[in-house]
């Protein structure tokens, strides 16, 4: 359980979600930094989605806080982005690590572990650090939408993360993919060139496959498999 920064009760926590349901996602992030300070950073996968947060959050504060789980299988274009990142907005994105490299990982549990055992390999590549790192934070800011999948469908803007112990913070729940696209045009937000080449949703190179048009946006997630989540999200 994480002890650390202000903690919110389950009502603080629901009448902030009740109150911040129809606002516009800066006012969430607004509320997330007056609350949380320097205890509130935002997991980003570089994706359209973070890619708004993000520049919303540099909008707000000189000092934002932003992780990212290099699980040392993205995309070399997702690598690229970060350092456009670091040039547009000045980012020094904290950049969390597994314990074992990829080549570690196949020496003691052998190649390919995403193949055999991608639950695995997420929970080494990306569950853990991403523990690790919450057990000192407050509350952490992410992407997700509720139209992405059923499981998201419930998620609230602001809610309990019972799973990681701490306040979670999802400014998007409401927008749409039109919502998402029509922000980075406008603010011409930098985002991942994959998108152009039908990879809607991007996580690592060997679980994401491109779509084609209208099919399920996640669909070229862990295809093939009995899997749609990666263990970041209940
Ligand atoms: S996943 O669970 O299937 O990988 P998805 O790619 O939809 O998630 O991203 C949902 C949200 O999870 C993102 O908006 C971001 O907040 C967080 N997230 C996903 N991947 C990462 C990552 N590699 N590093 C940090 N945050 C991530
Ligand atoms: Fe491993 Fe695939 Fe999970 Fe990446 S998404 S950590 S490669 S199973």
């Amino acid at each position: 359980m994480n002890t650390n920064g202000p903690m919110l009760g389950p009502d603080e926590i629901e009448r902030a979600a009740n109150r911040l349901e129809g606002s516009p996602p800066e006012a969430t992030l607004t509320w997330a930094l007056q609350t949380f300070g320097a205890r509130v950073s935002l997991a980003s996968s570089f994706g359209a989605e973070d890619m708004c947060l993000l520049d919303m959050l540099c909008a707000l504060t000189d000092k934002p806080r932003v992780f990212y789980l290099d699980t040392g299988l993205l995309f070399p274009e997702t690598y690229t982005l970060i350092e456009r990142c670091r040039e547009r907005y000045g980012l020094q994105a904290i950049r969390l690590t597994p314990l074992l490299t990829v080549e570690e990982q196949a020496e003691t549990l052998g190649p390919e572990l995403w193949k055999r055992a991608p639950d695995r390999c997420c929970g080494i590549r990306k569950v853990e650090p991403l523990t690790h790192f919450l057990r000192t934070e407050a509350a952490w800011i992410t992407g997700i939408r509720r139209d992405q999948t059923p499981a998201r469908a419930r998620a609230r803007v602001v809610e309990p993360d019972e799973k990681f112990g701490l306040v979670k913070i999802n400014p998007l729940v409401r927008w749409t993919h039109e919502d998402v696209w029509g922000y980075i045009r406008t603010r011409d937000v930098p985002y991942n060139p994959l998108h152009e080449r039908g990879y809607p949703s991007i996580g690592c190179w060997p679980c994401t496959a491109p779509v084609l048009a209208g099919e399920d946006p996640r669909s070229g997630r862990w295809q093939g498999m009995d899997k749609t989540e990666c263990g970041l999200h209940q």
